[in-house]
């Protein structure tokens, strides 16, 4: 079993992963695997659970207790057994004994209260069917109302170079306080970030000789301290990626990432309540 301070820095993500042709992605899983990346992401959202089924081989092919695997409560929840139904189908589907994480995606997905979701996760712990509880896409109220009854170990939020939204509503510093491991996802924007060319970005990238996707991920990971959720399955950006913690900038340079704003991102308004509004796991694909 891993550790929550073992996890490495970069995960895995499996949106988008090439389900039908799993052969082509495997490689590029276990490549990651072999460069240290211990966290698996995994959703029965993305194609129907067609992902989680296919994924299956790559359990099989490393140490299962050598990879974190991170599950997430789908809608939609309509009353307490709901919630190991849902986990006992991971843990058929992948064959194991227990998850490593277990967190709502969203708490608009649970018709029950948020507490007895979680009270009910705990039970799920106490049984060792599931080793850490965490949380993503909640407000600084939802996360602050469980983890005062229910001790949360992870969030996990959208966070990147242009919205910094749970730094804004002060997530990032209650998670800080309250031993909370933030998993941070799109942390590239699915490169539409880099696609900007920000004169910003072009200049630290000239500057240390890195792409502008290494120079964000560099300063999520060190400077932030955030565990970053990337999806990639192309060998060379795997490699560009786990590359982009092998080096340090000088201090005025995070500083200047740490103070860019986007205007565009400031200005969205997010319907936390999802009432046919701009939700949070939408915010990032608002703009190209
Ligand atoms: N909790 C939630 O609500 C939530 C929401 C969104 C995502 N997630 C999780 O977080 C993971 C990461 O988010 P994401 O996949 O949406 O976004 P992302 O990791 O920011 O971007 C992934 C995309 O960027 C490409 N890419 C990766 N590294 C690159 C690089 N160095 N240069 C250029 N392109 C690069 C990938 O293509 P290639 O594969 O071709 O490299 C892929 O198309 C997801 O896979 C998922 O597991 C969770």
């Amino acid at each position: 079993m891993i550790n929550k301070n073992d996890i490495f820095e970069l995960g895995i993500g499996t949106w988008k992963i090439d389900y039908e042709n799993i052969k082509n992605d495997m490689q590029s899983l276990i490549h990651s695997y072999n460069l240290g990346q211990n966290y698996l992401s995994l959703s029965m959202l993305y194609n129907n659970g067609e992902v989680v089924r296919q994924l299956k081989r790559f359990i099989n092919k490393v140490d299962r207790d050598k990879l974190f695997i991170a599950t997430n409560l789908e809608p939609t929840i309509e009353c307490r057994d709901d919630i190991e139904k849902q986990l006992n189908e991971y843990l058929q589907i992948l064959d194991i004994e227990y998850v490593d994480m277990l967190q709502l995606h969203k708490p608009s997905f649970s018709k029950i209260p948020l507490i007895d979701v979680y009270k009910e996760i705990q039970r799920l712990v106490n049984l060792g069917k599931v080793k850490y509880i965490g949380i993503s896409n909640a407000s600084l109220e939802q996360l602050s109302l469980i983890n005062k009854e229910i001790k949360i170990d992870f969030f996990e939020g959208i966070y990147n170079l242009e919205c910094k939204i749970y730094e804004d509503i002060k997530v990032l510093d209650y998670c800080d306080k309250n031993d909370i491991k933030f998993l941070c996802y799109q942390p590239l924007r699915r490169n539409r970030t880099a696609k900007r060319n920000y004169p910003l970005l072009v200049e630290l990238a000239s500057k240390y000789d890195k792409t502008q996707n290494q120079i964000i991920l560099n300063w999520i990971i060190n400077e932030k301290k955030m565990i970053a959720l990337v999806k990639s399955t192309n060998i060379n950006r795997i490699n560009e990626n786990k590359q982009a913690l092998d080096f340090k900038m000088d201090i005025e340079d995070y500083e200047r990432l740490n103070n860019f704003r986007s205007e565009e991102f400031d200005n969205v308004k997010v319907d936390w309540d999802d009432n046919g509004g701009i939700s949070i796991d939408q915010l990032a694909n608002q703009f190209e």
